[in-house]
């Protein structure tokens, strides 16, 4: 099944009619929001209750040496005040979350607003006795349970700077978070239940803060009520101190600037940087984003199967969908447990209207087969997403047929953990789609195609190049926590006047564009942003090991594979003992999501003459494209390029 990329689907007149948003106005709001950035978003902002107003909309630079991005910056507001107590009065006994356990028999939750309210409440006062303050970091290390909302929830209320880590991630890593942004808190669980099996999320905090500061403090939550080591006086029970904890804090008045998350996230140099996002313009943009993408009307259930841990969690399952006082649905496990049908058996049990997941899911369950969709009622499904990496169109077609009956559209999300919200989408009843574009910039994002050498912007239809944004929009990361340099470094240097995306895109002939990928050395695993550079430091970091490159290749499942070509110290002799011991030591280092899928040991590896090692050579080998390796006399030792071809690892 594929499809030409001519291949164009036009939404259908059903969906036209109900949508927030048509073609025409679409047309004029995209408009508005390029020729006047300030009155658009200013009206934009109304749909924020702000505790004091702002009388400065935008105030912005791109100049490197000197950029600044602020968004409302005299208004003030609170984040959790604005995802639940002003529903309060209107809707206090709807549901704000659907929770979905791991195991199928155990049963879903349903917190209302009122619930929601209340835990969140309990939570402020319990961070506030353990002595956290407005502008404190408290990182989150917790499974896909309520009480992950409400801790950033409760963080938000009272001001604190939550880091959620993703319960997927190693304790050294979780580690270099706390310390990263030093934290006071970790928040964690007993245990993380996913896919029948369980992780041991409190013995991961306690090997982490081994290796943080004494004083940091650790809230357990109990999940599944699994044995845990306690040490009296660090350790705080949350369970039990709720049940003690004043119903009632009062939310605190913050800035629009202020900080309200830092998320680590990777780049192609150095270790994980800590995006900071802040309050008014983050929060009107994540809802604004989530209402009009997803054409999301009062009354519908919306499902993003991401993990809170990544910011598509972040903006689409807590803050966007809350702040608009929707129902949103809050997954624990995976979407093959027990089977291949659980996402489509949660779509039917809670009658799921709007379902956002990631391409590697849907090529998963596509191999699967039909059966396990069919088995279904899905007929209350309305919009499709996808987000994280490229769609190829087989996975697309297959979720248009097979998922959505052809009768939903499908928005194909592009934006980054950077951007705070979708930056290019088609929206449900204004686009047609194509099976693997992102389509259509969002209001206020004005993309640019430009050459990669001269940095020059190339016009017109039917280009490719590198991806940049001209101007700000609010959801906008502000800074590099601790490290503004690093901010300017990474995304105003290369494209001057520009944020530079790290992505390449193409404008298609009828003015489209298409993602095309990473030009950067970021690779994309399941969705999953990592660098090379972080998996080779962990393999150097062991004994054995001399040298490592890492590259993505091609993957079926996972989009893209890590390919690790390894030279060995002198006296290490190659055996499949030891290439074991490295891909479970990568896993140690940060977390299972880095393992590499294959280990090539390199007598040598292809560096130019000053010692820079040709990644464009490596890549080719790992994609097994050996006709196009383009010039290699540069090279100090061609030769090493023969061997690497001769013994190039059989892809598992
Ligand atoms: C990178 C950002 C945004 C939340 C999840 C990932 C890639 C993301 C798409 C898409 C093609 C995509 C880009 C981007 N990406 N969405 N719809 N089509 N590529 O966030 O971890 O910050 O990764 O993911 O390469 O730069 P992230």
């Amino acid at each position: 099944m594929t499809t030409p990329e001519s291949a164009v689907y036009p939404p259908s007149e059903d969906i036209i009619k109900n949508a927030h948003i048509d073609a025409a106005k679409y047309d004029e709001m995209y408009a508005q929001s390029i020729q006047n950035p300030e009155k658009f978003w200013a009206e934009q902002a109304e749909r924020i209750t702000w505790i004091k107003p702002f009388t400065k909309v935008k105030d912005v630079s791109y100049d490197f040496g000197n950029v600044n991005i602020k968004w409302f910056e005299d208004g003030q507001l609170n984040v959790a005040a604005n995802c639940i107590d002003r529903h309060l009065a209107t809707r206090g006994d709807q549901t704000a979350i659907i929770w979905e356990p791991d195991d199928p028999n155990e049963d879903a939750k349903h917190i209302s607003y009122k619930e929601l309210h209340l835990k969140t409440c309990r939570m402020a006062n319990i961070l506030e006795s353990m002595g956290v303050g407005k502008g404190d970091r408290v990182v989150i290390y917790l499974p896909m349970i309520p009480e992950a909302a409400y801790a950033m929830l409760a963080c938000a209320r009272i001001g604190a700077i939550h880091s959620i880590v993703f319960a997927g991630f190693s304790p050294d890593a979780l580690a270099a978070r706390v310390n990263g942004c030093d934290a006071k808190v970790v928040i964690t669980a007993d245990e993380a239940p996913r896919g029948g099996r369980k992780t041991p999320l409190k013995s991961n905090a306690d090997a982490a803060l081994l290796h943080c500061k004494e004083s940091v403090k650790c809230l357990v939550v109990r999940r599944t009520g699994g044995q845990t080591t306690w040490i009296d006086g660090r350790d705080y029970d949350y369970n039990e101190m709720a049940l003690e904890a004043n119903d009632y804090c009062k939310p605190a008045e913050m800035n629009s600037e202020d900080p309200l998350f830092i998320l680590y996230t990777s780049g192609s140099t150095g270790q994980p940087k800590g995006v900071v996002h802040t309050t008014g313009g983050y929060l009107t943009y994540a809802a604004l984003t989530h209402e009009v993408t997803f054409d999301y009307h009062d009354g519908d259930i919306y499902w993003c199967t991401a993990d809170v841990g990544w910011v598509t969690g972040h903006s689409y399952i807590v803050y966007g969908p809350l702040a608009n006082g929707a129902t949103t649905l809050m997954f624990e496990g995976v979407p093959t447990y027990p089977d291949a049908g659980r996402f489509w058996a949660v779509c039917e049990k809670h009658k799921v209207n709007q379902f956002y997941t990631a391409p590697t899911a849907i090529r998963a369950l596509m191999g699967q087969g039909t059966e396990f969709v069919e088995k279904y009622d899905l007929s209350d499904l309305k919009v499709l997403g996808t987000v994280g990496e490229p769609i190829n169109p087989e996975a697309w077609n297959w979720y248009n047929d097979v998922v959505g009956k052809g009768k939903c559209p499908i928005v194909d999300t592009w934006w980054q953990t950077e951007t705070g919200g979708h930056l290019m989408t088609p929206l449900p009843g204004a686009h047609a789609t194509k099976p693997g574009a992102a389509m259509k910039p969002f209001f206020g994002i004005e993309p640019v195609v430009l050459d990669p050498q001269s940095g020059a912007e190339i016009e017109g239809n039917g280009v490719e190049g590198v991806l940049c944004i001209k101007d700000s929009w609010p959801g906008q990361m502000r800074t590099v926590w601790g490290d503004h340099e690093r901010f300017e470094k990474t995304y105003f240097s290369d494209y001057k006047g520009y944020y530079f995306t790290g992505d390449g895109c193409r404008r298609d002939e009828g003015g489209d564009y298409w993602i095309t990928g990473r030009v950067d050395d970021v690779i994309n695993v399941s969705g999953h942003r990592m660098g090379t550079a972080e998996v080779e430091s962990a393999l150097v970091a062991h004994a054995a090991v001399a040298e490592a490159a890492v590259v993505g290749y091609p993957h079926e499942i996972k989009g893209q594979g890590i390919y690790c070509y390894v030279t060995l110290m002198n006296d290490r002799e190659p055996s499949d003992e030891l290439m074991k011991e490295l891909r479970q030591w990568v896993r140690t280092e940060i977390g299972p999501i880095a393992s590499p899928d294959v280990i090539q040991w390199a007598p040598g590896l292809p560096k130019t003459r000053s010692g820079k090692i040709m990644r464009r050579i490596l890549r080719k080998i790992a994609e097994n494209d050996f006709g196009s390796l383009g010039d290699t006399s540069t090279l100090a030792d061609p030769s090493v390029v023969d061997d690497l071809i001769t013994n190039r690892a059989s892809k598992g």
